[in-house]
């Protein structure tokens, strides 16, 4: 049985976590204490007293413990109970006075963590510490669920309308996408993309060269935009999007870039361009969850959504308990207009 809490997710930035201090967390609407033991290793416990259910999370780390804020009960790294205050010597620990304690890793300067089973790595971020390539990171909360999140972070056919100008402009092009779901992944490339990329066109494919543009989705949360323009210019954008609850998502996006020797002018550029972006799906995103939280879901698609129809195929299975990399290979041709 697969489930979502199988899987890896951040639930930090590594330099959020300081030694001595507990951070509030929620994923997959799950509470959870994250704090930093005495050799610097990330510990995420149930955010739950088991004395009288205060919140683990408003206590304070000493020597690497944590204590509850309410009677001062003492955690230790494994979620065990060590001490507590009113037994002062007395104490004699037992084996079953526990919160629950989850696994974590940290990673590219991200502390994840798995509510159960882990079945895969967390996606490693591309060119991450590669010379030559720099990266900037933003985060977002997203009043929708992971799959509409996705959705959005791959989607050509918005980008016209929701980001009109910066993005792209309609032009009525015609775009040849081939989309292929293998594995638990879903891969589109996409075929005659030349100039239509809003205000910097002329900087990343100043020749109007075919542009090389792959978008990828990797179960069960992270999607993957890649551009590589000119030798010069080569772009990827990453986004995992995070479950907090059904109708809520925190979503980290890391745009690694290189432009050759523009690299370092190009931060804040891309930092504002991105900034812009994500708003404007912020709004978007907003609208389409008030009205889902009305009428259900009961969407109609064009074979232009065939890459979210895969992605749904691969998100349902994981939702019914199945393992989406038993689903057979597919692979599909399409044309769309922008
Ligand atoms: S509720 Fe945590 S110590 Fe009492
Ligand atoms: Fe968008």
């Amino acid at each position: 049985m697969m489930k979502f809490e199988d899987f890896w997710y951040v639930v930090a930035e590594s330099r959020n976590l300081k030694p001595g201090k507990v951070l509030a967390r929620q994923i997959l609407g799950q509470w959870l204490a994250i704090f930093r033991d005495q050799h610097g290793m990330a510990i995420a416990l149930e955010d739950r007293c088991v004395h009288r259910h205060s919140r683990l999370s408003c206590g304070l780390i000493k020597q690497g413990n944590l204590h509850c804020p309410y009677h001062g009960w003492i955690y230790d790294h494994r979620g065990q109970v060590i001490g507590v205050p009113a037994e002062d010597q007395q104490f004699k620990p037992r084996e079953n006075l526990r919160t629950k304690c989850y696994p974590t890793m940290e990673q590219e300067g991200f502390i994840y963590v798995c509510l159960g089973e882990p079945i895969q790595p967390p996606f490693a971020l591309p060119q991450y510490g590669k010379k030559g390539w720099q990266r900037i990171r933003l985060i977002h909360r997203f009043a929708n669920n992971v799959t509409n999140c996705v959705e959005n972070f791959i989607d050509i056919p918005h980008t016209a309308s929701v980001h009109p100008g910066i993005f792209r402009t309609a032009q009525r092009q015609a775009i040849k996408m081939i989309v292929d779901r293998h594995q638990g992944q879903v891969k589109a490339e996409y075929y005659n993309e030349n100039n239509n990329l809003g205000w910097w066109g002329k900087f990343l494919n100043s020749q109007g060269n075919e542009i090389s543009h792959t978008d990828r989705f990797i179960m069960p949360n992270v999607t993957s935009v890649e551009y590589k323009f000119s030798s010069q210019r080569h772009l990827f954008i990453t986004s995992q999007s995070v479950p907090i609850t059904e109708q809520s998502t925190l979503v980290y996006t890391d745009v690694a870039f290189n432009y050759g020797m523009w690299n370092f002018f190009a931060i804040p550029l891309v930092w504002w361009t991105a900034k812009r972006i994500i708003a404007q799906d912020l709004k978007i995103l907003a609208i389409q969850q008030e009205v889902i939280a009305k009428y259900g879901t009961n969407f109609n698609h064009t074979p232009a959504d065939t890459i979210h129809i895969f992605v749904e195929s691969i998100r349902t299975a994981i939702a019914k308990g199945e393992d989406p990399r038993q689903l057979p290979d597919k692979t599909v041709e399409v044309t769309f207009y922008v």
